[in-house]
């Protein structure tokens, strides 16, 4: 099954959003832009230009990077309990969404442009009432649905929710949780269960958290779809329904008619795909971990120790592919060996623009070699839109890649949606296998 994915920039569109679905007649099965004219946070200003933009999306990169690398080195999570599992993986989640998933919630089925985030467990939205949330967006009504139910503290899975109010499991109380997003807000929520609809499937009793308050600061206005690996996520509350299998393909930032799209299950997916393995780190089981061995610059091997790029469960060393970091992030070891080497087969001399340190004239931009990520059984040449940026004016080209912050635990290289426009990447969880395919998306 196909499903429609809308980018966004939330941080300045969020009072834009429009509780309507622009593109209502259209096929379910593509993929929206951010400024595209299906997206219901459809800039009201004439969008700026793609770096622009790409680097207004990028400016939360680190503080997304940060906080994947911090969980990777936190503790194990506690055993599962009665076959019940966390409804999400930290008291923090993630404060970045870049793609957005057409998804109905209830009976009849309420509209929400949720997030879809690969690196993350748990759903939540926005819940009528609630205050704090962005007003002129829409909202999920519990009283609408037929088939709402709240959950009270007796509720198995509320022993496993984080950040939960239950002191005992009194079935008196309804099962509310506190959860921080990002650095500057938290939210108030309460576990509930209801319908999801994606497409024409409907997964009945998702567990989702329906927010009550929002403080200090936004979060997603219509909520957010965890598709991880790990036990709370699509992936695992649809069962047997997609086979624990999905893809996506990203359309190009620069279309406006953007039309990728996400399949749920195994059905449609290329037959002809090269794959890598999928590597689990039990400290951090919704991310994706991928075995990257190497990268080239054109024919040349870089030089980098396979220490560094190692993966190590315990640390949280190694290489992820994420749908919500925009630019791909290497540790500064890697980034450099990457920046030295390419700067060699470029013409300088070389400028910065914004996170992008290796910018150069685009007149030589025909000698730029392909960057070539190397995985275990996989090799992926990055089409030249996947690795060079423009600036405004054109003159420029930059390499659009960049060091990982330079934080305490900077060990996580993230492989990013930038890098992985027009490429279907296939998350095969049944098999273990992640598979990349060139498609056009746009
Ligand atoms: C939903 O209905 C209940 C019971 O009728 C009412 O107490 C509650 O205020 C309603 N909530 C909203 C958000 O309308
Ligand atoms: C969540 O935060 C609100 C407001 O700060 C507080 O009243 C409530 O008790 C908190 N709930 C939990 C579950 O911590
Ligand atoms: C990753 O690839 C390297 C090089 O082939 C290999 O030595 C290593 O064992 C692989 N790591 C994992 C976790 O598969």
């Amino acid at each position: 099954m196909e499903l429609a994915i809308v980018a966004v920039l939330f941080s300045s569109l969020l009072s834009t959003a429009l509780a309507f679905d622009p593109c209502a007649d259209s096929s379910d099965l593509s993929v929206i832009p951010i400024y595209g004219k299906c997206s219901p946070f459809n800039p009201p200003k004439p969008a700026s230009s793609l770096i622009n933009t790409v680097m207004k999306l990028a400016s939360k990169d680190p503080e997304r990077v940060s906080y994947l690398s911090s969980l990777v080195a936190a503790p194990p999570q506690a055993a599962r309990k009665g076959g019940v599992v966390p409804i999400a993986p930290g008291q923090q989640v993630l404060n970045i969404g870049n793609y957005v998933l057409r998804a109905k919630i209830g009976n009849p089925g309420q509209l929400l442009f949720m997030v879809l985030d690969t690196s993350s467990d748990a759903a939540w939205v926005p819940c009528s009432g609630c205050t704090g949330c962005a007003a002129s967006s829409a909202v999920f009504t519990p009283n609408a649905s037929s088939t709402y139910s709240s959950l009270d503290c007796s509720v198995p899975e509320c022993t496993q929710v984080r950040g939960v109010s239950c002191t005992a499991t009194d079935a008196a109380t309804s099962c509310s949780f506190n959860q921080s997003y990002g650095g500057g807000s938290s939210f108030s929520a309460t576990l509930s269960h209801d319908t999801l609809w994606l497409a024409n499937d409907a997964i009945q009793n998702y567990a989702f958290g329906c927010i009550n308050s929002v403080s200090g600061g936004s979060i997603p206005p219509q909520g957010l779809l965890g598709m991880g690996r790990g036990s709370m996520s699509l992936l695992s509350q649809s069962g047997s329904l997609y086979s624990g299998v999905f893809s996506y393909c990203l359309p190009s930032f620069k279309s406006y008619y953007f039309s990728g799209s996400l399949k749920l299950g195994p059905l449609g997916q290329p037959k002809n795909i090269r794959t890598t393995p999928l590597l689990k780190n039990p400290h951090r089981p919704s991310l994706y971990y991928v075995n990257l061995t190497g990268v080239s610059i054109g024919k040349v091997q870089v030089p980098i120790a396979p220490e560094i790029l190692a993966f190590d469960p315990n640390t949280g060393a190694g290489t992820i592919i994420d749908s919500g970091t925009v630019i791909t992030r290497f540790v500064q070891p890697i980034y450099s060996a990457i920046r030295v080497e390419f700067r060699k087969q470029v013409k300088g001399p070389f400028s910065s623009l914004g996170a992008f340190d290796t910018c150069f004239s685009a007149t030589n931009e025909d000698i730029a070699p392909p960057v070539v990520l190397h995985f275990t059984g996989m090799d992926l040449v990055l089409p030249m839109e996947n690795s060079l940026i423009h600036s405004s004016s054109g003159s420029l080209a930059c390499l659009a890649m960049a060091a990982a912050p330079n934080n305490v635990n900077s060990v996580l290289n993230v492989i990013a949606n930038l890098q992985q426009q027009n490429l279907r990447i296939l998350f095969d969880t049944a098999n273990s296998r992640l598979g990349i395919a060139r498609e056009l998306c746009n």
